[in-house]
């Protein structure tokens, strides 16, 4: 009889996300586990434990999912994942803390779509400025660094934790240049020189507006990743996917949540029947994530 499909969700967090079991089972995982407050120090015997119970070269049947907030402990996790298999004993492993990775390569894919579309433009070179230092910022700056965009990482917090960034960008072995935008002014120098400006910042949150974008002359596409009203960024919509928002010295594109959003859906439910389906064990983490979203841009 065929084993039925598996998915353990581990997170340090006190709960897994709801959208993230949604789509474990919507993709086919029949029975799922989710395991609260793992420590990274676990995760070697979590996976030791679930492999040897199942026969070897058999990792469709048997999944990991790791969840959480901090993209630094969820990727200490996927590497403990992966150190902890005994070949041919092995389960896939998907990291997305805060779903962040998926995210984060949907909208650098979007963006490069559409850079290329309405400017004849590599994401290369591209002045990149991303607003919000959270998961998502994070993992899109690695991603728009590692494409050769000259990417800047603006927090908008007095309390954002630059340790956290640092780590991040030093596991891609990338220097990442930040600063910090607390006032009107500080964003409107921001967007002074900007080509592509991105909100990731937290959710419900006005970060950007029409007196800031009036500033940013040399502002070819503005993407923002928030899908509760108000949008992130002033005259960035939800729905809009390569739309054209006027500000005083022209005009921009604009991509919204739900452009990006429907993107990191599909990168996501394609990685988990990945798992589904591959007779290897596999890895998957912010690279895998990216090369994914490519195909659905
Ligand atoms: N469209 C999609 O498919 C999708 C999927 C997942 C997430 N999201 C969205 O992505 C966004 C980022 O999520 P996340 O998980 O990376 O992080 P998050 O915890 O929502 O916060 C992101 C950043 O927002 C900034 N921030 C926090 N409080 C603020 C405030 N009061 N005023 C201004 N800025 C504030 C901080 O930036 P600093 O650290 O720089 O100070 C924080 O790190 C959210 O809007 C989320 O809803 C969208």
């Amino acid at each position: 009889m065929a084993k039925r499909k598996i998915l353990h969700m581990i997170t340090p967090s006190d709960n897994v996300s709801p959208f993230d079991v949604n789509m474990a089972v919507d993709a086919g995982y029949e029975v799922i586990v989710p395991h609260s407050a793992v420590a990274v120090s676990s995760v070697a015997d979590f996976v030791q434990d679930a492999i040897f119970s199942r026969p070897p070269k058999s990792a469709s049947a048997t999944g990991m999912f790791i969840g959480g907030y901090d993209v630094n402990q969820a990727s200490d996790m996927l590497d403990a994942a992966k150190k902890a298999m005994v070949p041919p004993f092995e389960v896939s492993v998907f990291a997305d803390p805060n779903g962040a990775f998926t995210t984060a390569a949907a909208l650098v894919a979007v963006i490069e779509k559409c850079l290329k579309k309405h400017a004849a433009k590599p994401l290369q070179d591209i002045r990149l400025r991303i607003l919000g230092g959270g998961p998502v910022g994070l993992s899109t700056a690695v991603l728009a660094t590692q494409r050769g965009a000259s990417v800047c990482l603006v927090r908008l917090t007095p309390r954002a934790d630059d340790g956290a960034a640092l780590e991040f960008a030093e596991r891609y072995e990338l220097t990442i240049e930040s600063l910090r935008a607390l006032e009107q002014s500080d964003k409107i120098n921001v967007a002074a020189d900007a080509e592509v400006i991105v909100s990731t910042a937290k959710a419900g949150i006005e970060v950007l507006n029409q007196e800031v974008l009036d500033h940013a002359s040399n502002l070819l596409v503005a993407a923002d990743v928030n899908a509760v009203p108000p949008t992130g960024i002033e005259g960035v919509e939800v729905t809009h996917n390569g739309n054209d928002v006027a500000a005083s010295w022209g005009s921009f594109k604009s991509i919204g949540a739900l452009g990006v959003g429907r993107v990191k859906y599909q990168t996501q439910a394609q990685m988990l029947k990945s798992m589904l389906t591959s007779e290897d064990s596999l890895v998957l983490g912010l690279a895998e994530a990216y090369s994914e979203a490519v195909r659905h841009a």
